[in-house]
């Protein structure tokens, strides 16, 4: 199928799996997507790119995810919190760097609960930043709590829409309550974050279409979309692997269909391509999200294996990301960095 078809379907609104499909099993015309990709970026969301800094507070989880190194039945990882003063002193040394978002992850970890993380957000919102959340699921109280306190935006993927494989990637959970999360943030306000893991093992190409068609349904405001990369202490460990390009493209075709949204370009796809963040700013994305946190943090946050910069330390990191971006005519943008929503 011709794109430019395919772009007058979007804006008409009749946009069909069908034709989703069709260019995701076609990587034929993968250079064109990408540029299409691109030159929508830049009407709608500009050059500029937004840093958010990452703060990996804890990786105690008490959640199964098959796919995940943090997943509770783990015993091959040293775990950590990181409490509220050093969550602030890396807060504010983020701040001094100059970004204007602080994202606080970690694991679903209960010692966190709604009194610690209230303070926690109220202490971060005195040092004007925009803060997101993504602790993962929580109760429609407790989302309302951590807005009340000042959280402006929430992540929480919904990895993948195909109810058979979100069943068995993630025991104990449900497609349901994942959808109802999302549900319950948007009707608070938050930014609501989402997105998926691409290659995961089984996963269909038809149900990566579903993923896109979810992303438009819920009207998301940042879509984080990252290629699955087995963790050898995981039941996935010997899965199979070369999601990259793969995962681009449904980034690129994610731009496409919601063209005015915050798309990160993320440590995953760098992590399997040495210039991946590069060539997914150059392929519709407009976010990075670069670790705030010391080295000590960082190896242990191994959600997967070969995680980038888990040598350096923050300072390191923000002039890399922030030359990187300079060196493709890109500006960082000195803004919080909310979505502008075309109407
Ligand atoms: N490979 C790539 N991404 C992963 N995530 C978890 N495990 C892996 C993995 N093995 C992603 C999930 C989660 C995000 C924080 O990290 O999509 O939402
Ligand atoms: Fe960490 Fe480049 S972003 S070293």
């Amino acid at each position: 199928m011709h794109l430019k078809y395919f772009i007058r379907l979007i804006k008409e609104n009749t946009i069909l799996k069908q034709e989703i499909t069709d260019i995701l099993y076609d990587d034929s015309k993968n250079e064109e997507l990408f540029k299409k990709a691109d030159k929508l970026r830049k009407e709608n969301v500009g050059d500029e790119v937004h840093l958010r800094g990452l703060i990996e507070f804890s990786n105690i989880c008490k959640q199964q995810c098959k796919y995940c190194g943090l997943r509770s039945p783990n015993k091959n990882i040293q775990r950590y919190r990181i409490l509220k003063d050093e969550i602030l002193e890396y807060a504010k040394s983020a701040v001094d760097m100059g970004f204007k978002t602080i994202v606080l992850q970690s694991g679903e970890d209960e010692y966190y609960d709604v009194d610690r993380m209230t303070e926690i957000i109220k202490e971060i919102k005195k040092l004007d930043v925009a803060l997101t959340l993504s602790i993962g699921e929580k109760t429609y109280d407790e989302y309302s709590e951590y807005k009340k306190a000042g959280a402006d935006r929430y992540l929480l993927r919904i990895e993948t829409t195909d109810e058979n494989l979100y069943k068995k990637m993630h025991p104990n959970m449900s497609l349901d309550n994942r959808k109802r999360c999302l549900d319950d943030l948007k009707k608070l306000n938050y930014e609501v974050g989402t997105g998926c893991l691409v290659g995961l093992p089984e996963q269909s190409i038809e149900s990566l279409a579903d993923d896109i068609l979810f992303f438009k349904e819920i009207d998301a405001d940042m879509i984080g979309i990252g290629p699955f990369i087995p963790h050898p202490d995981t039941p996935l460990k010997d899965a199979f692997s070369d999601n990259f390009v793969l995962s681009l493209k449904v980034m690129a075709l994610t731009r496409i269909i919601l063209p005015d949204i915050n798309i990160p370009a993320t440590t995953a796809m760098e992590t399997l391509n040495p210039n991946g963040r590069i060539i997914a700013l150059n392929s519709g994305a407009n976010v990075v999200m670069p670790n705030v946190t010391s080295k000590e943090y960082r190896k242990k946050y191994e959600i997967y294996p070969n995680k980038i910069c888990t040598n350096e330390d923050p300072t390191r990191c923000n002039s890399c990301i922030r030359n990187k971006i300079k060196s493709i005519g890109r500006t960082i943008s000195d803004s919080y960095g909310f979505r502008k929503k075309n109407i």
